[in-house]
């Protein structure tokens, strides 16, 4: 969606995938502090997303959406002032139906009043999901059903960005690019390996539909939750952050370890995900679930993640030309776990261990590069 915003994946948190409908003021704000003296706001991670659950079950008597004054004693007005102060940004979430997916009032037929509500609290961001939408199924209804909250947003004059979450319709990645800032291409994921695989499958090869505004969603992060290995976990970042996956924090940060802490805030893999270049990696080969992943960066480096899909130990190796780097007689290595950096004549090689990831960045020298050719 061409709103100015977007231009890289947004980062930030999401309650949901750790707290579900046990959202609250005290939350957010928490986490809010959280990020800011944890580094990671420095690290980009801006917005704070509320989930599903946040309101009452009846609007006002002028039509308006009423937060839980139980969760939300300061509404969300307050709640999003007290983000600001903190110099973060708000999210929040709705449906494009008649209801959310926990039955609280959908925005169907109320788009352009929740819209500038939001606007009116202070909203930065909206996750618009597609429960009880009473749709035939065409495309026509779900783009309408969409389009018509992103005009409304439009109409308010806020910047807010807006995140599709409109699972169940087919190929939302062929329609969704000048209607949302972000789409989900894939379920639900849940905090385990074959559910963060199997989405991290269907999402590589779309990469052509993502791009600075418009991007693939493969859903929120579960690093930290307790259902992966840390290695799984470095996988899983490594995956999304090569697929320029928006990286919403779905973790209680407040109880974070600092092993997850580390993943989360490793700056040269966040840098991949945040490239100016907007490119989504592309799969060079993945024969017995050795994987090579090659991402193109705005200088002209490549980022190579040698990913382990298997069960067990395995070498996998390429190049950098093959990696879509020039020829050059030597390249520099940075391995963005290892935090270690060393030159190469080309190979590109690492044993990784069963679902492990080594993630490289890869530049051609050209001062050194060029010297050693001659
Ligand atoms: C479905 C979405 O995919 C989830 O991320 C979450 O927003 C729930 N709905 C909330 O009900």
């Amino acid at each position: 969606l061409d709103n100015g915003l977007a231009l890289t994946p947004p980062m930030g948190f999401n309650d949901w995938n750790a707290f579900g409908c046990n959202v609250s003021e005290q939350l957010i704000e928490q986490t809010a502090d959280y990020l800011v003296s944890s580094g990671l706001k420095a690290d980009g991670y801006t917005y704070v997303n509320i989930d599903d659950c946040w309101m009452t079950h009846t609007r006002d008597a002028q039509g308006r959406l009423v937060p839980d004054p139980a969760k939300f004693p300061d509404g969300i007005k307050g709640t999003a002032d007290y983000v600001h102060a903190k110099g973060l940004k708000l999210g929040i979430y709705e449906d494009a139906g008649t209801a959310t997916c926990a039955g609280y009032p959908g925005s169907l037929g109320h788009e352009t009043t929740d819209a500038r509500t939001f606007a009116d609290w202070g909203v930065d961001y909206l996750k618009y999901d597609n429960c009880n939408n009473n749709s035939d199924g065409t495309r026509a209804d779900y783009v309408n059903r969409y389009t018509a909250m992103r005009d409304a947003l439009a109409a308010t004059g806020r910047p807010i960005v807006f995140s599709l979450c409109e699972w169940g319709v087919q190929n939302p990645w062929e329609w969704a690019g000048d209607i949302g800032n972000s789409w989900r291409t894939t379920g639900d994921i849940s905090d385990n390996w074959a559910s963060m695989l199997g989405i991290a499958k269907d999402n590589l090869p779309l990469a052509s539909a993502a791009g600075p505004g418009h991007w693939n969603d493969p859903d929120m992060l579960e690093v930290g939750n307790g259902g992966m290995t840390d290695t799984e976990y470095r996988s899983h970042f490594s995956l999304w952050s090569m697929m320029d996956a928006p990286l919403l924090i779905g973790t209680d940060l407040r109880k974070a370890t600092p092993a997850t802490l580390a993943i989360l805030g490793n700056k040269d893999v966040i840098a991949l995900d945040q490239d100016p270049l907007g490119a989504q990696a592309t799969v060079l080969s993945d024969a017995g679930g050795a994987y090579v992943i090659t991402k193109k960066l705005a200088n002209g480096d490549r980022a190579v993640a040698l990913f382990n899909s298997g069960d067990q130990a395995q070498r996998i190796a390429t190049t950098a030309t093959a990696a879509g780097l020039p020829r050059r007689g030597s390249y520099a290595v940075r391995d963005l776990w290892a935090h270690q950096d060393y030159d190469t004549a080309g190979q590109l090689a690492a044993t990784v261990p069963a679902h492990g990831t080594v993630l490289l960045r890869v530049s051609a020298d050209p001062v050194k590069g060029a010297a050693a050719l001659l």
